[in-house]
This record gives C-alpha cells, structure tokens and sequence, in this order.
C-alpha cells in the first residue's frame, strides 16, 4: 500500500501545503514562550563565566522494524525550549556573543528543517519559522547548519554538556541526532576514553575541604566496589586509601590538574537542571496540578467501577480513558495495576490478570499532561469491602503515610518523611505479629517513601532539605508476598498508598485528595454508581 500512496506524492504535496498553511487547532494551554525563555536565563545566569551548555533533544527509539516508540523530548530540554521534535541541538552562552556579520546573540538552537514529505508521513515540523513564532526564539537554524558553525569551543573556560548514552542510532541523514552528537565531539575535542562517572568523582574530590575529606573518601570507595573500572583508577584510588589529609590534599592537586586538562564538564548542568527543576513557578504548578487531579479523578472512577471479574488491563484502562478524556497525552510512568499478591512487584506492568476476584488491587498511575506527570497511588478491595487482615494492614500505611506527609514541611530534611513512616511501619508490623524483630520491616517497605514529582515522575532536584514550591510523593507500603515468615493469613496482601503533595511556606498541601484514601471513604465511594455500569460490548469468543 505504502507504494500505491508514494506515486501520488505529487499532488498530495499539494494538498500538505494548503493544509499545513492553516492555523492548526491544538490546546492553548502549553507552557509560554516567556516560561522557557525565562528558564534559560535562569540557567544562564547559573553557568560560569565564559561557558557555553549544550543540549540535545531525545533520540528518537526504535519498537520493531520500522515503528519507532512514542517520541519523548528529553524533560531538560523541554523545559528549556517546548520544543517537542527530535534532532535538534541547543546552546546557551554566558555572555552575548558576535557573529562575523556583527549580529548579537546569547542562545542559538537547531531544529528539524521542514520537510513535506516527511511531515505527510509523520507529523508537522515546527521549522525555523515555527521555532521563531511559537517559540521566541530568535536565532535558530536548521540541524544541517550545526556542523558548519564556527564556533571555537576550545575558546571557552567550560563547555557543559550532558554526557551520551551510546544509545542514538545513524539513519545517515546529516541533521539526526547522531550526527549532531558527532559534529560537538569533533568540535569540542571530546576524548574517545572520556568517562563521565570519572569526572563527576574528581569533580567531588576537587570541591572537598581537607576537613571533610576522609568522609568523601569513604563515599568514593562505596562507588568504586561497584564499578571494575573505578577501580583501576589511580587517582582515585590513592584518594580512597590515602592514609591522612596530606596526602588527600596532593592528589586534589593532581585531580584538580586532570580536571584542567580540558574544558568539557559533564557535572555542573547537572547540579544546575536539579537546582531549577526542584522548585516549580506558578506557570508549572497549574500543569502539574491538572495532571494530578486528572490522575484522582481517574481512581475515584475506578472505584466507582471496580468489580471482582475485571481484568488488571481493563481496570488500566478506566485510568487511562479518564486521562484521555481530560486530554492528557500520556501516562508519565507505565501504568501499574496489582491484584492480590502481584501487588508485591513494585513496579509490577504485566497487568495481565483475566480477574482480580476478591483480592485488593494496587493501583499505581499517573496522567502526563502537557509534560507534567502526577504519581498517585490507591489500593482498593475489588469486591469493596476491605478484609480484617487487609484494613489491619492498610491503616498501618495510612498512619505512616498521614505522619509522612505532615512530616513534609520547609527546612526539614528531604528524609524527615521517610524516617517516620518507617517508624510507624516498623511499630505496625510488630504489633500485628507480622515481624518479631525490627530489622525485618524492610522485607515487607523495602523502598523509600519520596520523590521529586514534575515533567519526570521521578524528577530532579538536589535532595536538600524541603524548599517551598517543591512537589513531592509521600508514598509508603507494605507488602506481604506470598510464601512470606509469617502467618498465611496475610499472605498477598499488599497496600501503597501515594500522594502528590505541594510543600509550601503554610504547610504541605495534598494535591491529589480528591482520591479517597481511608478505608472508610473508600468503601463509600465504591458503592456509588459508576457510568461504565451500562457500557456493554458484544461478547467475543
Ligand atoms: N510509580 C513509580 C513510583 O511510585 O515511584
Ligand atoms: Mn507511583
Ligand atoms: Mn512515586
């Protein structure tokens, strides 16, 4: 069929342009061109000086043959641009800088050069018409031009990148992604052995005061037993065994003189993407907001509609559809539904079960909006009404969660809600008969309780003590599999509850409670009707 459609391409080029040329209908609720520009002078106004940070745009992945993945911009460089195509390159520069023919300009990117018949075959191109209307930017061009701009990288103090994954393919066009990778590292005399774990460890041991060094030597050596080639790292393994500070201090010299021995930096975006992202305006807070309360909207509605012969897929896709409806584009983490003891798979996909009888069910999604994703957790009986055992269990994570969530307030340290609802877990247990020792609570919570939440379900920031504006999980568990030390009666039960919550000078605010979470509110809302009561469909055999 493709064939057939390629001899018409003529006048179907004819057709393209008169219906590209129109104004497309798409939501209006994206992030503004004034968010993203103000982004990058954020990060501008973080880079040393003379430097110039350059991003890439996410490859494009390949499903099977030829049906790529869903492509998903890298979150660093949506923020950072809104540009949401592949094959594209940006660099922002500390200071204005001058081209030949006098023009000023401090940020250039490269976009995908239209293309109709590409765009026939695979969507509309922004184009650096586009880029300039929509995006605000001011100077930009087509990827081709990258490899002939003439730029002295070696001219500046640093050059900050992130580091490749080696996971980029060649389709031998001479804008795609690989070849833009390949034109920087010929460009910025990237070495072939660079290894950007390495930097990251001189970089640690460069900035470490003589005081603090033996304490970063012992966190150094927690990394190298886990990596052969750390290991044989002279450097680094004199900084690991140095017997005093003395000699700490000599190899920080010979470190800080490796480090100087180019200008790449691998370390320092890094730190500078954590300390933006972490903290969310008020422009972001709106899209995250609706991407959670899209999520609760869509646990209440399988709550309403849950019964014991659903299947873990259809009950997925109550969520999803709920997601969909509200115009959320995707889920921001492969959805996870648990019935019973599958419940204990922490990130348990499959969701394959044909019926979740009258087992709890964990539900674990989160809606995608406009790049902003929600996390929000509920473990419901399919039959809606909670067991003994069950509620025994459930009120111990709805107690350590409610402690870990008025845990969550600015200047605490980013593991106050962690410590507490471990705590409770731990006391629960004990109490039930569960576990006789202590010590055995991580077999049943084996995993932390927070995360930073935003254009990545697990998002960057620095792990310091709470700030305002931040949003965070507060999401503990347990989970008892099957086969478990301890009486039979509470085999399979497994409960997460996880909320998004705001942390704010006035306290923590829960922005996804619209989903109940106590036993009670959760077996009143399962009595109430659901719309899918009446949505039948034929029988298939
Ligand atoms: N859904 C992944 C997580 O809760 O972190
Ligand atoms: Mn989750
Ligand atoms: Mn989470």
């Amino acid at each position: 069929m493709r064939k057939r459609i390629r001899t018409v391409f003529g006048v179907l080029t004819m057709l393209f342009i008169c219906v590209t040329s129109k104004a497309q209908d798409i939501p209006k609720d994206y992030l503004s061109a004034e968010f993203h520009e103000g982004r990058r002078e954020a990060v501008r106004k973080m880079m040393p000086g003379n430097s110039v940070a350059v991003f890439f745009a996410n490859p494009v992945r390949n499903r099977a043959n030829d049906v790529d993945y869903i492509y998903h911009q890298d979150p660093d460089f949506y923020y950072l641009t809104g540009y949401n195509e592949p094959n594209s390159v940006l660099l922002i520069f500390s200071e204005t800088q001058y081209s030949d023919a006098g023009e000023e300009y401090d940020e250039i990117l490269y976009v995908q050069e239209r293309d109709p018949r590409a765009e026939q075959w695979n969507g509309k191109r922004l184009g650096i018409e586009g880029a300039k209307e929509r995006l605000g930017f001011t100077t930009v061009y087509n990827g081709s031009e990258f490899s002939k701009l003439d730029l002295n990288l070696q001219g500046f103090e640093n050059v900050l990148f992130f580091d490749f994954k080696n996971d980029v393919r060649d389709s031998r066009d001479e804008a795609d992604l690989f070849s833009l990778i390949k034109s920087f590292k010929k460009k910025a005399n990237y070495p072939a052995d660079y290894d950007a774990t390495k930097q990251q460890l001189y970089s640690m041991i460069k900035s470490t005061e003589v005081e603090n060094s033996a304490n970063v030597a012992q966190i150094l050596g927690r990394y190298m037993s886990r990596d052969e080639s750390l290991k044989e790292d002279e450097l680094l393994k004199g900084f690991v065994d140095a017997p005093d500070d003395k000699l700490r201090s000599d190899i920080k010299e010979k470190v800080s003189l490796k480090l100087a021995a180019n200008n790449l930096n691998s370390v320092i975006l890094g730190e500078i993407m954590a300390t933006l992202r972490e903290t969310k305006t008020e422009e972001e807070m709106v899209l995250l907001k609706k991407a959670i309360e899209i999520s609760a909207v869509g646990q209440v509605e399988v709550m309403k509609a849950m019964h014991p012969n659903m299947s873990e897929t259809e009950i997925q896709g109550v969520h999803e559809y709920v997601y969909k409806k509200y115009g959320a584009e995707y889920e921001g983490y492969p959805s996870i539904v648990g019935g019973g003891n599958n419940g204990c798979i922490l990130h348990y996909i499959e969701n394959n079960k044909p019926e979740v009888g009258d087992e709890l069910v964990l539900m674990d999604l989160g809606a995608e909006y406009h790049g902003y994703t929600a996390d929000v957790t509920r473990t419901i009986p399919a039959n809606g009404k909670f067991s003994k055992e069950q509620k025994q269990i459930y009120d111990i994570v709805y107690e350590a969660q409610e402690a870990g969530i008025k845990a969550s307030v600015v200047g605490a340290p980013f593991q106050a809600p962690g410590r507490v609802a471990s705590r409770l877990v731990t006391e629960g247990l004990m109490k039930l008969g569960v576990i006789s020792k202590e010590e055995d609570a991580r077999t049943y919570f084996p995993h932390g309780t927070s995360h930073y939440l935003g254009l990545d379900v697990h998002d960057k920031g620095t792990y310091q003590a709470f700030k305002p504006n931040t949003v965070i999980t507060v999401e503990p568990g347990i989970y008892i599999p099957e086969g478990s030390d301890c009486d039979q009666k509470w085999w399979g039960i497994a409960v997460r509850i996880e909320d998004d919550i705001l942390i704010t000078d006035e306290g923590p605010v829960n922005l996804s409670a619209m989903a109940p979470r106590t036993t009670e509110a959760i077996e009143k809302m399962m009595k109430q009707p659901s719309p899918l009561d009446h949505f039948k469909l034929p029988h298939l055999d």
